[in-house]
């Protein structure tokens, strides 16, 4: 069996869940090189596998000639954007759970797994636990979608979710997120919008073919919503969404990413808490609903190991890379599935 070496880098909510699979797995398919952490203190206790080194030099692990396979769960742009280029520059696949990356920089780093016969694979970083970028990519290929729209941001729904159901003040909801561990680290990207935004970018490269950044899409987040407008829209039997939407009018690509009071004939007014929905409307299938768990390390740790099985099964996997095929290590031109 192809026995596919491994750099973890980050060991935090998702990679730790990532981690534990990985160690309890006995398929075989993979093994544990590396695990690299920026606090060592704090993982003193870890039990590593036989063959697998702790290191916070994330460099001696990706350019480890050994390795194959980096999966990127530090997050954010900084580190994580180094590492990943590198890991790229030396032809490893790449699995990342990291939106924020892959929204900014997913052109730059697709053309680099392209010209050095790696791969980029980001199933983690949309939506936590739905597949939607498999999805997408491989379920509606043959489609063509008109319409995007959905929840994307699990802590934004949490709060709005808290608010009109228990009646909690922002402050304590997001407080609630933050305990349960699906906020990030910086919440403000939850609350503001930006989150949400940097998922509709990723979908909307991946159906639209178009690249969209921040300043364009300028969200409107759920920070500023006052008391009495989540009053008044109880009192109309409506409820308070963070919509992220993208859709096709007249040959024009609209985009939005802001709260929207839905009606209760709305397939996502019953959506609530850290649930992630997506509506999707496309020439074929004709309105398709996905739903399920957007935040939290095992959902999220499971779209990851989905990756690394595609991987090991010689797939060219679910990120825009998706459509590559690679032969002899030499990348040939992108194909569609049809
Ligand atoms: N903070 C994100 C959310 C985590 O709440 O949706 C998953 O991307």
């Amino acid at each position: 069996m192809n026995n596919k070496r491994i750099a973890l880098l980050g060991l935090g909510t998702i990679g730790q869940v990532v981690f534990d699979e990985l160690v309890a797995s006995t398929n075989g398919a993979w093994q544990l090189a590396w695990v690299v952490v920026k606090h060592p203190e704090r993982h003193q206790t870890v039990l590593l596998p036989t063959g697998a080194q702790l290191t916070t030099d994330w460099r001696r692990a990706v350019e480890d000639p050994t390795v194959d396979v980096v999966i990127e769960l530090i997050g954010g742009i900084g580190v994580a954007k180094e590492a990943v280029t590198s890991a790229l520059l030396h032809g490893k696949q790449v699995i990342t759970a990291n939106k924020d990356l892959v929204a900014t920089a997913g052109t730059e780093l697709d053309r680099l797994a392209e010209l050095y016969g790696g791969a980029l694979t980001y199933e983690a970083a949309v939506a936590g636990g739905i597949p939607i970028i498999r999805t997408i990519n491989e379920g509606l290929a043959p489609d063509r979608i008109r319409q995007v729209s959905g929840i994307l941001n699990g802590t934004s729904n949490y709060i709005l979710t808290a608010i009109d159901q228990e009646g909690l003040s922002f402050d304590a909801a997001l407080k609630e997120a933050q305990a349960k561990g699906f906020a990030e680290a910086n919440p403000t990207k939850d609350v503001t919008g930006i989150d949400a935004a940097y998922k509709l970018i990723i979908l909307t490269k991946l159906i639209f073919h178009r690249t969209l950044s921040l300043a364009q899409l300028a969200p409107t987040g759920i920070d500023h919503l006052s008391p009495r407008l989540f009053a008044a829209a109880k009192e109309w039997g409506l409820k308070i969404k963070l919509l992220a939407s993208t859709w096709e009018s007249r040959g024009q690509l609209n985009y939005q990413v802001a709260p929207v009071a839905l009606n209760p004939s709305h397939p996502l007014y019953q959506v609530d808490g850290v649930t992630n929905a997506i509506v999707i409307d496309s020439d074929l299938v004709g309105t398709s609903t996905y739903l399920g768990p957007g935040a939290g390390g095992k959902a999220t740790a499971n779209s990851v190991l989905a990756d690394l099985a595609s991987l090991s099964r010689g797939e060219q996997l679910t990120g825009s890379s998706a459509c590559l095929r690679i032969e002899n290590g030499r990348p040939l031109t992108k194909q569609r599935y049809l």
